[in-house]
């Protein structure tokens, strides 16, 4: 079985084609990169393929599950770090997650362990208000992690954090997948996704416009020269303001 397929999955949103017709298929234990200019469609896509938004065509099955038909089966399968939200700020991140673990009837057991797993060991009674931004970070991908998904979706999970954090949040998602979690990721940082991916797919404009392992695309855009892969995401997607194109 596949970790996650999309088959023409599409998104409207008021006459505009954010997701349009994309199809893929994602292996159990693969890290999945999906890069693409902003307002590209991966936030929309991600939120189609853990049940929070209806597809306007199109189907998807992320471990086995309908994302639309079996979206309650499909929960306790899936992790999602998104932007920061529903965090209790003045609770510490052990009470946060104490208070997912009852919500999700996961053993309190699985706190302690993702709060090694993230490094947060050692502040986790601290409130959450006294956060740094990288903290807060690792608070959302334990609290992703407490019910050991299968699949984890990771939006820009390394956004705005310095590079030793974001090091650090790399180390984890490797290890993650060395576990067997398949991971979808979204990062603006190329080299991350050159790194992490076993795969990528650059999306443009609601359509996947390449998909490949990140050295079979700068060998195939590269044209015999030696490229990375942000000269791979500029050729693709790159438009100039000037030209208007
Ligand atoms: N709820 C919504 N209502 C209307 N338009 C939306 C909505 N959500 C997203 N869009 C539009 O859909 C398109 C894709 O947005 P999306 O958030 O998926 O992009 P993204 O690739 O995640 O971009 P970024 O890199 O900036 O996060 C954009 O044009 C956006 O304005
Ligand atoms: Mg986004």
């Amino acid at each position: 079985m596949n970790a996650i397929e999309a088959m023409d999955l599409t998104r409207n949103f008021n006459g505009l084609c954010a997701v349009d017709k994309i199809s893929f298929v994602v292996e159990p234990g693969e890290i999945f990169g999906f890069l693409g200019p902003n307002g590209a469609g991966k936030t929309t896509t991600i939120k189609m393929l853990t049940g929070q938004l209806r597809p306007t065509s199109g189907k998807a099955q992320v471990v086995g599950c309908d994302v639309v038909e079996e979206r309650q089966e499909l929960k306790p399968q899936i992790g999602v770090v998104f932007e920061y939200q529903n965090v209790y700020e003045r609770l510490s991140a052990r009470d946060n997650l104490v208070f997912y673990a009852r919500l999700y009837g996961v053993d309190k057991m699985r706190v302690d362990r993702v709060l090694t797993q993230v490094g947060l060991t050692g502040r986790e009674r601290d409130k959450i208000k006294t956060y740094s931004n990288g903290m807060k970070q690792r608070l959302l991908i334990a609290r992703g992690l407490l019910h050991e998904p299968k699949v984890l979706f990771l939006d820009e999970p390394t956004r705005g954090l310095d590079p030793g954090v974001a090091r650090d949040i790399r180390a984890i998602i490797a290890e993650l997948a060395q576990e067997g979690v398949t991971v979808f990721l979204t990062t603006h940082y190329m080299e991350e996704a050159d790194r992490l991916s076993d795969r990528v797919a650059i999306i443009d404009q609601g359509h996947i416009v390449a998909l490949d392992t990140p050295e079979g695309l700068k060998k195939q855009q590269g044209d015999g020269q030696s490229i990375t892969l942000e000269d791979v995401f500029i050729k693709l997607t790159g438009r100039s303001l000037y030209r208007g194109s």
